[in-house]
């Protein structure tokens, strides 16, 4: 038994949409989750500015004393594992973008038209196409990045209905030639507009990755005998900008129960 905090990370409030799913499958662990508010977005930088940004998110964790780092970020999943593999030799890395992939080349089939949506990085990594492939090479797959989106909800522009055109814009041609019938959201952003996209798109099939991840970490935990004992986990949420749009999205999100908030610049 290990009750040392899992840490978990993102750009910024990404992340928080997959602590739900951590709530319900793993309720015994505690998280310290950092959200990089000041530095959001990382979907439109380099991926050399990403990778250098996640290895130091992925540092600060090990060093409040994480004992598994899972980054709760399609971008930083898509190209920045590697690097902070090496930075962190012998700690469990996981990223989100392998388990739901995994998913989905097992449950889909070659009548489905999957769409994944993302930022630009993730998009240009063709991780989720590269992951999907290798097990199930059939499967029609379409990406589209959609680079308006975290900066607007970073800005809680999702509030008044002040997204809706920039959804539609970016998504109605995308969905409609590619007759996508499951809809991936593959950027831990995306959950909080999920009413917006379903009430602009019904009847698609939408896949949030957050609980193939939580389910992924469950098994690594075990496997490492990582798990922890028979109690609640503590939760701490760093942000390195501690603003109202951070607390706003842990409430819309009814992050219940105790919790700790801090903020920290890197
Ligand atoms: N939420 C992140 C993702 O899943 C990053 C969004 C961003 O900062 O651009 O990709």
């Amino acid at each position: 038994m290990d009750d040392r905090p899992i840490g978990i990370f993102d750009s910024g409030v990404g992340g928080l949409t997959s602590i739900n799913a951590f709530s319900e499958v793993l309720p015994h662990e505690s998280i310290i989750y950092f959200g990089d508010t000041a530095r959001a977005p990382y979907g439109t930088k380099s991926p050399r500015t990403v990778r250098a940004f996640s290895v130091e998110i992925a540092d600060f964790l090990v060093c409040q004393g994480a004992k598994m780092l899972v980054a709760a970020c399609n971008t930083t999943s898509s190209i920045a594992l590697d690097a902070i593999r090496a930075k962190q030799p012998g700690m469990p890395v996981q990223g989100i973008i392998e388990p739901c992939a995994e998913k989905i080349a097992r449950e889909c089939t070659e009548d489905n038209s999957i769409g994944v949506i993302a930022t630009p990085v993730t998009v240009g990594s063709k991780a989720y196409e590269t992951y999907i492939h290798r097990l199930n090479p059939n499967l029609k797959v379409h990406a589209q990045a959609c680079p308006a989106f975290v900066p607007l909800i970073e800005s809680g522009a999702y509030e008044n209905g002040g997204m809706d055109t920039t959804v539609k814009h970016t998504l109605d041609d995308f969905i409609k030639s590619n007759d996508i019938d499951t809809l991936v959201l593959g950027c831990t952003h995306y959950p909080i507009i999920r009413g917006i996209i379903e009430k602009l798109y019904p009847g698609i099939t939408i896949i949030d990755p957050s609980f193939a991840l939580a389910e992924r970490v469950k098994s690594v935990l075990k496997e490492e005998g990582l798990a922890a004992s028979e109690w609640p986990g503590r939760r701490t949420f760093y942000a390195s900008d501690l603003s109202q749009k951070f607390l706003g999205v842990i409430d819309l999100l009814g992050i219940s129960g105790d919790y700790v908030l801090e903020q920290h610049r890197l």
